[in-house]
């Protein structure tokens, strides 16, 4: 309880990076990691890693063989996601999703991501949801986290297949954008 507390003054000080004035809520935890692949050897993405509430779930959810890259552009989170979770799986990228193409040259399995890209410029949303589509896997999908609906038709112009889950437990109320690539 108190680490959320903390975890949300972090937060509300960073709001114009952050987007939010807490983490998210556990059903958005679950939802977010509905598509991760739990077979051998996988290789998944995170964007806006925050306190690390979603990264643990990932890691929970994931083989104890496949890895996870996870970008945060706040430095003090990484620290502080550095020094609370422990495990060899996790490779912190302390960088925006912008520049996955950059640090990632592999084929991606899943990613997830819950940063505020309405807060984006359009030019920049698009280059995101596009780099995502050009690394992920045939089937492999993208699934993010956010709280408002207009987006939408971004992921949609350029994904092969899109819902949307609403999960009213989050304050606000949070949609999880499942985006899947079938070539
Ligand atoms: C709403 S918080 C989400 C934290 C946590 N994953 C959760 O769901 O509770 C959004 C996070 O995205 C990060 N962020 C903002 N812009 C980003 C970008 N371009 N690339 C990666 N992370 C970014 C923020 O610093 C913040 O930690």
């Amino acid at each position: 309880m108190y680490q959320k507390f903390k975890t949300s003054i972090a937060y509300t000080k960073n709001l114009f990076v952050t987007g939010a004035i807490s983490q998210s809520c556990r059903s958005v935890e679950i939802e977010i990691c509905r598509y991760i692949p739990k077979e051998d050897h996988k290789i998944i993405v995170e964007f806006g890693m925050g306190h690390g509430n979603i990264t643990r779930e990932i890691l929970n959810n994931m083989a104890p063989n496949s890895k996870l890259y996870a970008f945060e552009v706040n430095k003090s989170f990484c620290d502080h996601v550095c020094e609370s979770i422990t495990d060899e799986r996790l490779v912190i990228i302390n960088d925006g999703a912008e520049n996955i193409k950059k640090h990632i040259q592999e084929e991606v399995h899943s990613v997830i991501a819950s940063m505020p890209l309405s807060f984006f410029s359009k030019e920049k949303q698009v280059g995101i949801i596009q780099d995502v589509y050009d690394v992920l896997a045939n089937d492999a999908y993208y699934t993010h986290s956010l709280y408002s609906k207009i987006p939408f038709k971004k992921f949609q112009k350029i994904f092969d297949s899109c819902y949307i889950e609403k999960i009213k437990d989050n304050i606000p109320t949070a949609y999880v954008y499942h985006c899947k690539k079938v070539q």
